[in-house]
């Protein structure tokens, strides 16, 4: 193909695949499989790649993001990106009301909108291209995310029809829908588990709803990243210096035609009468709904009328929001119990009478810890209220002090572990109790059997939780280190009770012993970084495992290293390394490793005798950019076997960019300002020999 019909090519894929992503993504009547549109996008990828000078600032290709952004740009808004006013009653919508009918007369229509429960966004289109994506920020200025805006589906690059402004902005909202959320969410809770990370943790990691999900992922750097978020997106007010017609109305009917997402749940109310009808349809249908909305929107449709209203300093006198309360129900609390993490962290739990709310039967809340007690002011068989305002576990929000009985106890936060009996700490500053019997307690000690034999750690799979607690229940297992002594004649037709609640008898015949075994005994070459990620030290995750493996080559190093020798690694702060010297302080810790290296566990680094090594890098930070004559982690893995350091983004201290083709214009300005020393590939080849 030469590169007149290439151009052609490339220009023709990309029509198309615009054309059946609107037909996907805005109309939902795709018209093609999910097969051929991805043949399509390939067939444009490789073209794209093969002549990367026709591909179209908006190639639909980008959807799939690939942008790194290190600091978001600041842009300034054109027209300032206001709030709406808030009112929570018929009686504060009717104050509103009085205020439109004295200033312009009764003549006027509303349009009512649902208020989408997400982050607001200004796009910016200039000839039917999308130019540049800016968040609200302070109203004044925001962050430009036009990389990652560009990656959500919904938002088209390429306006259809012509009948748009030259230039013009369309503001909306950037949202996750619930099913999305849901499932990231429980994604992101098996890393965190299989990283080893405690219940404590992974509730403060995840998100706690999809609004925060959807704001954390339009700002991450790698907009690659952000694709995999399916975000969404419904556009609701067009500002244009020419007037494309008089009403919002007929804005919102001529966006959809562009090609824009636009909510099919909007009315033109004649009078409040209507609105009322509108607020209390969706009140209902908004449990329907495959996304969050926190209220209704009421503009006045007419834009000379808006006009004419104006705006206060902060908001629209034309616009008003209508929020919609969050749901809460009354129940009983039967009893808070306490639930012991791996790492010995309490958390209590109220167990409630069961109960409707939003859709899903309630049965226990969380209640975080004691402060949390204290707040609630917490007495045995209060009545409650029970909230999910935006977030997905349920939420005590206050007690119905009309109910409380006379006699009633306050609830008093045990002393003593759950499990154990054993005294519980508080360390000072921590808002967590703790039990330290990390030696004998048997929730910890099952859940750190089970981190060990996780997938991402030892990858012992013919042991399931059920089996170690079971070995655990019966004695023949206290740590880890002990399933390397189990011998076949123990296991074999050995019974234990599974279940927490329905008691079930098990019993191990030859062939599971036999998997058993030898899962147990593959195990032995699992290399180094992974022995110590899987020995559970607190916040010693799979990456900084990797790290202190590369570093200190060996167990021994590591145990022996100062609280200085660990932080001073590159991204491992000073509380890691804390845990880290605590975790080896301990005679019994170590112990479990000197067992774990006379069966024969790998404990130290293997090195790859076929890879060639070197310090010719010793010292020098670099950062790779762009595409290279190979993978760019092999590119990375290069700098490593010479004593490099990879990095992830410029800064001042940073020694190299190597720059491939492709590389982002202003990462390139940036290194420049900086006075960074910029070298092609072959100039990186030439510093390695
Ligand atoms: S109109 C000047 N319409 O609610 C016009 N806003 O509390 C202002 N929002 O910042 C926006 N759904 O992020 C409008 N249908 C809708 C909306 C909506 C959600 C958000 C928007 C705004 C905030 C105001």
């Amino acid at each position: 193909m030469n590169a007149q019909e290439a151009k052609a090519q490339i220009d023709h894929l990309t029509e198309l695949i615009n054309h059946h992503n609107y037909q996907y993504y805005i109309l939902s009547r795709p018209s093609i499989s999910d097969f051929e549109f991805d043949k399509l996008l390939k067939d444009l990828e490789t073209l794209e790649k093969a002549f990367p000078s026709f591909q179209n600032p908006n190639s639909p290709s980008l959807k799939v993001g690939g942008d790194i952004t290190k600091e978001f740009k600041q842009v300034k808004h054109k027209y300032p990106m206001l709030s709406l006013g808030n009112t929570y009653n018929e009686e504060e919508l009717t104050e509103f009301d009085n205020r439109i009918r004295k200033s312009i007369g009764n003549d006027f229509e509303y349009v009512c909108e649902l208020k989408f429960d997400g982050l607001a966004i200004s796009l910016t289109y200039e000839n039917g291209k999308l130019i540049r994506a800016v968040t609200r920020g302070d109203g004044v200025q925001g962050d430009d995310v036009t990389a990652n805006v560009k990656t959500i589906r919904s938002i088209p690059h390429q306006l259809r029809g012509n009948d748009y402004p030259a230039y013009f902005e369309i503001r909306g909202e950037i949202f996750m829908h619930l099913a999305t959320f849901d499932k990231l969410n429980n994604t992101l809770r098996k890393e965190l588990e299989e990283k080893g990370y405690d219940e404590d943790e992974i509730r403060e990691q995840l998100y706690k709803n999809p609004r925060n999900f959807a704001s954390g992922s339009l700002k991450m750097q790698d907009s690659k990243e952000v694709s995999k978020r399916n975000l969404d997106a419904f556009l609701y007010f067009i500002y244009a210096d020419e007037s494309v017609n008089e009403s919002h109305h007929e804005s919102l009917q001529k966006a959809a035609q562009w090609g824009f997402q636009v909510s099919d749940h909007f009315q033109l109310c004649r009078g409040l009468e209507d609105v009322f009808d509108f607020i209390k349809k969706y009140d209902v249908e908004r449990k329907n709904l495959s996304y969050d909305i926190d209220g209704v929107v009421i503009k006045v449709n007419n834009y000379f009328q808006q006009q004419e209203l104006g705006f206060t300093a902060k908001t629209p006198r034309w616009a008003i929001a209508y929020k919609y309360k969050a749901e809460s129900v009354s129940t009983l609390l039967n009893e808070v119990t306490y639930q012991v993490g791996r790492t010995g962290a309490i958390t209590p739990v109220a167990n409630l009478k069961p109960v409707q709310l939003a859709g899903t039967t309630v049965k226990r809340a969380s209640l975080y810890n004691a402060d949390e007690i204290e707040r609630l002011d917490l007495h045995e068989n209060d009545t409650v209220f029970v909230e999910k305002g935006g977030e997905i576990i349920p939420k005590i929000t206050a007690v119905d002090l009309s109910k409380r009985l006379p006699d009633a106890k306050k609830i008093e936060y045990i002393q003593n572990c759950p499990e154990c009996g054993t005294a519980l700490i508080r360390a000072e500053g921590e808002v967590m109790h703790y039990c330290p019997n990390d030696t004998a307690c048997p929730p910890q000690l099952i859940g750190k059997i089970e981190h060990f034999i996780g997938r991402k750690a030892m990858n012992i799979d013919s042991l399931g939780a059920e089996t170690v607690t079971g070995l655990h229940q019966i004695g023949l297992i206290k740590t880890y280190a002990d399933l390397y002594e189990l011998k076949y004649e123990q296991l074999l037709d050995l019974e234990f009770e599974v279940g927490d609640t329905e008691k079930k008898k098990r019993s191990l015949k030859a062939k599971s012993v036999e998997n058993i075994l030898n899962g147990i005994e593959a195990s032995k070459q699992v290399p180094f970084e992974r022995v110590l990620f899987a020995l559970g030290i607190r916040m010693v995750g799979e990456t900084v495992a990797k790290k202190l493996a590369k570093q200190f080559e060996n167990i021994d190093k590591i145990a022996n290293a100062t609280k200085e020798d660990i932080a001073n690694i590159y991204e491992i702060g000073d509380k890691i390394a804390e845990n880290v010297v605590k975790f080896f302080e301990l005679e019994s810790n170590r112990n479990l490793c000197e067992k774990l290296k006379a069966n024969g566990l790998q404990m130290a680094i293997v090195h790859d005798e076929s890879i060639e090594r070197s310090d010719k890098l010793s010292g020098k930070s670099f950062l790779v950019s762009g595409v290279f004559s190979m993978s760019r982690d092999d590119l990375k893995k290069l700098i490593e076997v010479n004593g490099g350091r990879n990095v992830g983004s410029i800064s001042k201290s940073l020694d190299y960019l190597i720059a491939g083709d492709k590389m982002g214009p202003e990462k390139l300005k940036k290194a420049t300002d900086l006075n960074i020393n910029i070298i092609s590939e072959d100039e990186f080849r030439g510093l390695i020999g």
